[in-house]
């Protein structure tokens, strides 16, 4: 009771964590202590256990003597356990404080030759065939609550900034990015009855999708509450087995109305970018331990210089890529898409960091960009980092309702299906622009994390879903 009351805060009555008791670092305090057993080492007159529960990357030392030795036993590697005993200071090397236990109680048995979390180093493939369990690994545990810590500080971020949170739909009839990569909504089974109404393809009466991304749906909102943000889940049927890719990944998306420069909406990207890497989270630094070391000097020069990330058009892009063509698989072109060796060419050798790629070709981006005065590009970035490639993309969105229809025609797509989101132009219509992040590929970046795949607990790609 004593130990609750010492550890739990005023609006919860749940036991402490092994993060707060260690955080707390006091002595000869009773405490119960619920996790997992990392590791146990039995001896005859003691027994030691390094004992986990997740909530950070520090374990705890639990020490078996007496009746608890008996107990200790039958403990394994993986078994889920409830120790009662007095926090002690550690004689031992590695740690302020350990447990002495004085009661166990198995909670889940491990049995351990089977269990697939084993001691020895497991590799990416077998972990990723294991994905129910690779959370108990340190390195995606330290991911995990990467995640969160980093979500909390893009929330805290868009807040001090005024920018309100929003849900957008997950089914949705647009395809936002015209790319035909959506998957299709349909109820599983077909209605039985024979007063069945619609046919099961017809459930809402059109056809619908899962979101690739909330931009449109965000856009109508900041037509009212001015500055509107969300992280949610995008799907894409997207065919690319490579390591940026997901199916299913998450996405922070800010739309804001009265902007009118592109400048302008990166600064508000490299802002939030910058604000949840100035503080490193203990997980962040934990994930930096195995990280090539020339990297994370150019991710810190990135994060902890006060110039601003640089900026060049696609043109000059195209202009510089040119000048080099004998380094590329393919040569760049005006027109083209670049390559993923090209945006990696111009941040890791052109730039050294961050570059923000603008003044995309109309003909290469979505309807809603907005068109330059040259009438040949729209005023847009793709935010290109190290190792990573394509971190964000953005832009003003056209506000010009006759120009805005004339981007959808060329786009061959119909104006009654986006008759909603051109009214967003008759009636009050703002300039405004926003973007979007990949939040899997800012784990990524942040962390040097190889692959996508390993930045998202139960990761989704094309021929792949366990679970
Ligand atoms: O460049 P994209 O396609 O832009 C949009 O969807 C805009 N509507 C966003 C907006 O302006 N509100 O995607 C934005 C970002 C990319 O830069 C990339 O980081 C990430 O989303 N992304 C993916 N991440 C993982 N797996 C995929 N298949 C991804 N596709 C895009």
């Amino acid at each position: 009771m004593f130990a609750r009351r010492l550890f739990s805060t005023s609006s919860s009555s749940l036991p402490p964590t092994i993060r707060q008791i260690l955080a707390s670092n006091t002595h000869s305090t009773p405490v119960q202590v619920n996790g997992w057993i990392k590791s146990i080492r039995k001896q005859a007159k003691v027994a030691f256990a390094v004992v986990t529960d997740g909530s950070s990357s520090q374990t705890l030392q639990a020490v078996f003597t007496k009746d608890a030795l008996a107990e200790a036993k039958n403990l394994t590697n993986g078994a889920c356990v409830r120790l009662n005993g007095t926090l002690a200071k550690s004689i031992g090397p590695g740690q302020d404080v350990e447990l002495q236990v004085d009661k166990v109680e198995c909670l889940g048995e491990c049995t351990s030759e089977e269990y697939p979390i084993q001691k020895k180093s497991l590799n990416t493939d077998y972990l990723r065939d294991h994905c129910n369990f690779r959370a108990r690994t340190d390195s995606i545990a330290a991911m995990l609550r990467l995640r969160s810590s980093t979500l909390r500080g893009l929330q805290q971020y868009f807040e001090s900034q005024e920018f309100c949170y929003a849900h957008t739909p997950i089914i949705t009839s647009n395809d936002s990015e015209g790319g035909g990569e959506t998957f299709s909504v349909t109820p599983s089974a077909p209605a039985t009855s024979s007063t069945a109404p619609a046919p099961h393809s017809d459930f809402f009466g059109r056809p619908a999708y899962l979101t690739v991304s909330s931009q449109l749906h965000l856009e109508a909102l900041a037509a009212s509450i001015s500055r509107v943000y969300t992280i949610s889940p995008c799907f894409r049927a997207e065919r690319s087995q490579t390591s940026r890719h997901l199916s299913e990944f998450w996405m922070l998306e800010a739309e804001w109305a009265f902007t009118n420069s592109v400048e302008d909406v990166t600064r508000v990207v490299e802002g939030a970018v910058r604000s949840v890497m100035q503080a490193p989270s203990v997980d962040l630094q934990v994930l930096w331990k195995d990280m090539d070391p020339v990297r994370l000097e150019a991710l810190r020069r990135a994060v902890e210089s006060d110039v601003p990330w640089a900026r060049i058009t696609y043109t000059q892009a195209v202009e510089e890529l040119q000048k080099h063509s004998s380094s590329f698989k393919v040569a760049a072109k005006w027109g083209d898409s670049l390559r993923s060796e090209h945006e990696q060419w111009l941040a890791e050798r052109l730039i050294g960091g961050p570059v923000f790629v603008t003044d995309y070709p109309a003909s290469m981006k979505p309807f809603y960009m907005r068109l330059n005065d040259d009438g040949k590009t729209v005023a847009c970035f793709d935010l290109l980092v190290p190792h990573v490639g394509e971190l964000a993309g953005g832009s003003l969105r056209e506000e010009r309702l006759e120009l805005l229809k004339d981007a959808l025609r060329k786009a061959g797509l119909r104006e009654e299906e986006y008759a909603w989101y051109v009214e967003l132009r008759k009636f009050g219509g703002a300039p405004h622009g926003g973007f979007g992040l990949g939040f899997e590929r800012l784990i990524r970046w942040m962390s040097g994390i190889e692959n996508v795949r390993e930045c998202i607990a139960m990761p989704r790609w094309e021929g792949r879903m366990l679970l």
